[in-house]
């Protein structure tokens, strides 16, 4: 096997960050609407009293804020119907109106805390304002002491302006434990998203327990435990064992929609047919247009069984699709989409649809012979007939079918949303045909990819920097705004192992397409955000969460000068840093050459180069190191490009 050269790569450290100013500071992400800072603050009492309606949903607002506040104070709160009880959650007055199902108003004065809404999601992003007005303690993961819980006055409008903020996780390239996902809705909660686009089935695991139908989680949530760079694994020996991967029975679905719900989270449940479904026709070789193939495969343990060369749909090494027009097949979809409808109360069902591979299908007699019947060109119209028969199933239980920008190609099904990946002409098709839209670009939103230079980061084939994901503008100019739902950040975990990993690669650019989902447009401002960004950092760390630092590393871009030379700029992502570098081997400090801008030309005996960031004194971004063969190499790529 050809080994890929990874760019070798030296990072020394990744310093602590700035020194940050007092507890006071008002640091919010996503910004709010309106801020109105007073002067002075609010000094919670030892005993921190609520005064809420007595509702169900009011009692999750309570329960969020008085387990957090315990952990992290040690102290209980008492419920109470005073009127000078020292957070008061009050329905919002007439005035407020314009606050909508998930907006606030969040006042912090002499007497108090009082939030009000029109609704209970919006008591609940009030509390999640609060706890970031909050002294950094109450990240902590144990009672702090002598701390002194000050609150700066303010009065904040906000309400959010898309009303889908999501975020995809991707269970099935990789497993994450239902105690996992809960942790995963927490840290979405808190940066005000409301859907976990929960991405079920795929080749390389079926994760969801389907009555009638076993052998899905039985044989189709196992395969073999590798690790390395996924994709790239020899396909394993039959006597490996295939216990490595996992599933959530119903009853633990159940508790996920539940846990979600109590934090204003919906669950949007994607099976991702008729490609993507090697897991299936493992499971069930019927499914399969080609069964006697499918009796003999195994489901996908990290081994490559596409060919991309050709791009998007690839050809299939292995047949990973569900047969687009076997009776079989829509019996179990039906089995599974009425399943589904049933467990999960939000309104769409996600069917997936990308990636799918028609070599298999073009050769299949009965493909052919159903062309012929039913007057389809082309295998994108075949697959546009099995969505069309799919979309039916969908609607016959109350749900609306939503799938990536593919099941466009070959005629959209009436009624499908599209979520719009590759790129964002799909979902602007998609809205000029006045279907339902939610923009996920690779170019924006793409969360899998790499952050930062590749000789510092685990391999994955893209990169997608934290400025960029911040330029996001969801909605396409001249499209009528009511066709385009939200936005989301995608997750998929071909190359995430574990929960620490994940939320590496999720945050910070999560809370960038935070911000992009709620905040009005307006509002953005790159500067301001990575301002604010440091302080989250700093109670991540409290919390103990893992984050990435790449946004403070330095850009090294090389090409070939006009003459032929090998030239090398050097950039940021964040303004104010400070660039230093070396030719000589050695590692840079602040007391290097500073990079003052223009270009640089290594030295041809020079076989590796250095730079770091500094803001101030202090050291911000990691070491990096480039041997002149990778330069070299980007180089000739950026001059085909
Ligand atoms: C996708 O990234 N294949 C939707």
């Amino acid at each position: 096997m050809k080994m890929r050269l990874l760019a070798p790569a030296l990072i020394l450290c990744a310093l602590p960050l700035l020194a940050l100013a007092a507890d006071t500071t008002i640091a919010i992400i996503p910004e709010p609407v309106s801020l109105q800072k007073g002067k002075g603050s609010f000094s919670l009492p030892e005993k921190v009293t609520i005064a809420a309606p007595a509702t169900t949903e009011a009692g999750w607002v309570v329960r969020t804020f008085s387990e957090r506040w315990q952990k992290a104070s040690g102290q209980t709160i008492a419920k109470t119907n005073a009127a000078n009880a020292t957070i008061r959650l009050v329905y919002a007055n007439s005035s407020d109106v314009n606050l909508g199902k998930e907006g606030y108003r969040l006042m912090v004065n002499q007497k108090g805390i009082e939030i009000s809404a029109a609704s209970p999601a919006g008591w609940f992003y009030g509390i999640q304002t609060l706890f970031q007005l909050m002294p950094t303690a109450i990240e902590s993961l144990s009672p702090s002491k002598n701390v002194s819980w000050k609150i700066p006055f303010v009065t904040i409008h906000d309400k959010p302006r898309f009303g889908w903020r999501g975020l995809m996780l991707d269970v099935s390239r990789h497993f994450f434990t239902k105690q996992e996902v809960k942790q995963f809705i927490d840290d979405m909660v808190r940066y005000k998203y409301n859907v976990l686009h929960f991405h079920l089935t795929d080749d390389q695991g079926w994760r969801i327990e389907i009555k009638g139908w076993p052998r899905l989680t039985e044989v189709g949530a196992w395969n073999v435990k590798k690790q390395g760079y996924f994709g790239t694994f020899p396909t394993p020996k039959k006597e490996e064992k295939r216990d490595h991967g996992g599933f959530y029975t119903q009853d633990d679905i159940r508790e996920l929609v539940q846990y979600a719900k109590e934090r204003f989270v919906d669950i949007l449940p994607e099976v991702d047919v008729p490609g993507h479904s090697l897991a299936a026709v493992v499971s069930y070789p019927n499914l399969s247009g080609t069964p006697e193939l499918a009796a003999t495969y195994q489901v996908n343990s990290g081994e490559n069984f596409m060919d991309w060369s050709r791009g998007n749909p690839p050809t299939a090494l292995v047949n990973n699709t569900l047969s687009p027009i076997k009776d079989t097949v829509f019996q179990f979809l039906t089995d599974v989409v009425t399943q589904l409808a049933q467990l999960f109360p939000f309104p769409y069902l996600h069917t997936g649809g990308d990636e799918c591979p028609k070599n298999y299908w073009e050769k299949d007699p009965a493909v052919q012979a159903l062309m012929k019947q039913e007057g389809l060109k082309n295998q994108d119209e075949v697959q546009s007939y099995f969505e069309k028969r799919l979309e039916k199933i969908v609607r016959s239980q109350g749900k609306k079918m939503i799938g990536w920008d593919e099941i466009l190609h070959g005629g959209l099904a009436p009624g499908a949303a599209v979520m719009s990946w590759q790129g964002m002409k799909g979902g602007i098709e998609a809205a000029r045909q006045q279907h339902e839209v939610v923009m996920t670009p690779t170019t924006f939103a793409y969360l899998d990819y790499m952050q930062g230079d590749p000789a510092t980061e685990p391999e994955v084939y893209a990169t997608l920097r934290l400025k960029k994901t911040y330029e996001f503008e969801p909605l396409p100019p001249g499209i009528d705004p009511q066709w385009i739902k939200g936005g989301q950040g995608n997750v998929w975990t071909e190359q995430i192992y574990n929960y620490r990993y994940l939320q590496y690669m999720v945050w910070p650019r999560a809370f960038s397409l935070a911000e992009t989902f709620w905040s009005p447009a307006e509002k953005k401002n790159w500067d301001n955000f990575v301002n604010r960004l440091n302080h989250h950092l700093v109670r991540y760390d409290i919390a103990e969460k893992k984050y990435a630092t790449c946004h403070n590393d330095a850009i090294i871009d090389s090409r070939f000068s006009k003459d032929g030379r090998l030239q090398v700029d050097l950039s940021t992502e964040v303004n104010g840093l400070q660039l230093y570098y070396s030719f000589d081997n050695t590692f840079p400090d602040n007391f290097y050459p500073a990079y003052r801008g223009g270009p640089l030309f290594p030295p041809e005996e020079c076989s590796m180069m250095r730079a770091v960031t500094y803001r101030g004194k202090q050291q911000v971004g990691k070491m990096i190191t480039i041997t002149r063969e990778e330069l070299m190499k980007r180089a000739k790529e950026r001059n085909r490009n």
